[in-house]
């Protein structure tokens, strides 16, 4: 079916033998879980995935709702749609919820997954906030146009004007301009302009916590209105939120510093949200277990801002690893910086490159818990991270390491494997390779798709299945009985 070699597949979790459909009722994944006001059938989880199916208007296409029905097909316990826009501003082909006029489009996304699910699949809505990153330059445009001169400089060569400056400085070689250009200007060159939270001398920025709290509360209010049974707080990975907690805010408007002040605003945006929606809607955040970088949140932290989120009254904490700007590779001239090429994406999505890629999560999530349960909470913690087999889900489930396990990749691979493996079916499974080809095409914003299907040929839809502009499949095939 795919021109995948065995080699690949060798490097997978073995599974000795897939459950029998007795055995797969009785286990801990699929029992139900209770997360807030909502009841979800089973402990199973599909995360958030942006896949590049919406527009540049940021609405609900069709390709969003055949995407997102094709894994409700599935039946997991909780699906989330991909981080969703919070603001009404052109985001390239990222679905927003900025505006009311994008409640109708997220409602038939709604009404779809609730069909094909047969009512069994809450689905939830990640909502993201994030700053601004410009492409990296091309290196005499930005030293010519771009580059700020500031006294320093211009003290280098006080002999030349303006311009005379500037070509001088795109005369030196490499590593002599590095040595004079500030840090922040030297990595705007190698890397692109990049936002960052404590840029507070920015207007836009310093008022982020004044504003945040309403745009994510509205968002989230309009989510509610088409239908959805929760949202989740996009507190994780390279974004706004996430770089408000992190170890390397140093705001000093009372948003930055010591950890309770790091987790002031997100508390402020939950407080709003959760005043902004229907008791019957479930509120909860994915933050990060561990930042990864230098001199940012380890587990430690995650622990704290787990018990204070607790306290606030989210109805779940989802926890993510890694994904940051701050590690990430250097892009080529004219792309954009991706935070998933560095040491801390590789922990965000594992390969089957690194040594031991499975559940590399649930350490650190299982230290969060851990704390939550000696504060006194309960409140549910969603694991993930190179989880492909119901083996390792018990395994978590039973130590008490988590309360719900997700998988994305492998759900990617094969949006049916839950089903197949309540049905005793598991021989069935698409296996994921963990190889991150889906991955490349989201770094280079193309629709997402899965290696092991995109290329198949020969099937009953052939004529009819969406298709990228490059012709590859864009929805896994049908799971023929
Ligand atoms: C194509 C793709 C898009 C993703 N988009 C998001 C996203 O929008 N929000 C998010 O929190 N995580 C996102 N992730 C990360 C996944 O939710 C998940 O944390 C990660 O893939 C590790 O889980 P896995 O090993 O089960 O795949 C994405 C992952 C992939 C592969
Ligand atoms: S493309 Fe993604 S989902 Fe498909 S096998 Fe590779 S890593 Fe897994």
């Amino acid at each position: 079916m795919c021109a995948v070699t065995d080699k690949r597949r060798e490097k997978l979790l073995p599974v000795p033998r897939w459950p029998t459909r007795e055995e797969a009722a009785q286990a801990r994944w699929f029992q139900p879980v209770q997360l807030g006001p909502v009841s979800a059938a089973t402990r199973t989880w599909v995360p958030a995935m942006v896949p590049w199916r919406s527009n540049e208007e940021g609405e609900t296409t069709a390709e969003v709702i055949a995407w997102y029905e094709r894994f409700a097909r599935g039946r997991p316990g909780v699906l989330v749609v991909e981080a969703t826009g919070i603001r009404d501003v052109p985001s390239g082909p990222l679905l927003r919820a900025g505006d009311d006029r994008f409640v109708d489009g997220l409602a038939r996304l709604v009404e779809a997954v609730k069909r094909a699910s047969g009512g069994e699949t809450k689905l939830f809505i990640q909502l993201i906030d994030f700053l601004a990153i410009k492409r990296r330059p091309q290196r005499s445009a930005y030293l010519s146009r771009f580059l700020t001169v500031t006294p320093a400089l211009r003290a280098l060569r006080p002999e030349l004007d303006e311009a005379g400056l500037r070509a001088y400085l795109d005369s030196l070689d490499d590593d002599t301009l590095a040595g004079l250009l500030p840090k922040r200007e030297l990595e705007a060159l190698r890397f692109g302009l990049r936002e960052r939270v404590t840029d507070t001398q920015l207007p836009h920025i310093a008022a982020l916590p004044k504003v945040l709290p309403e745009l994510f509360a509205r968002a989230a209010s309009r989510c509610a209105r088409a239908g959805f049974d929760g949202v989740e707080l996009h507190y994780a990975h390279a974004y706004t939120m996430a770089s408000f907690l992190s170890a390397l805010n140093t705001r000093l408007d009372g948003y930055g510093g010591e950890r309770a002040s790091r987790a002031r605003l997100p508390l402020e945006v939950f407080a709003a949200t959760r005043a902004a929606v229907p008791a019957s809607f479930a509120v909860g955040c994915r933050f990060l277990a561990d930042e990864i970088i230098e001199g940012g949140n380890r587990p430690d932290d995650a622990a704290f801002f787990a018990v204070e989120f607790a306290r606030a009254g989210m109805d779940f904490l989802s926890l993510s690893r890694g994904g940051k700007f701050e590690d990430a590779k250097q892009p080529k001239v004219g792309a954009s910086a991706y935070p998933y090429t560095g040491p801390s994406g590789h922990e965000c999505m594992p390969t089957t490159k690194l040594a031991a890629p499975w559940g590399r999560n649930v350490e650190a999530v299982a230290h969060v818990k851990r704390a939550l349960v000696s504060a006194g909470f309960s409140t549910p913690v969603v694991t993930c991270g190179g989880i492909a087999t119901l083996a390792q889900a018990e395994a978590i489930l039973s130590q008490g390491q988590a309360d719900v396990v997700a998988s994305a990749r492998q759900s990617l691979a094969d949006p049916d494997w839950l089903l197949k493996l309540r049905l005793g079916r598991g021989d069935e499974i698409r296996r994921c390779l963990f190889t991150n080809y889906c991955e490349g095409l989201d770094q280079s914003h193309q629709a997402v798709t899965c290696q092991l299907w995109d290329r198949v040929k020969g099937l009953a839809d052939d004529a009819t299945v969406m298709r990228a502009s490059d012709r590859r499949r864009l929805l896994a095939p049908d799971w023929v009985d």
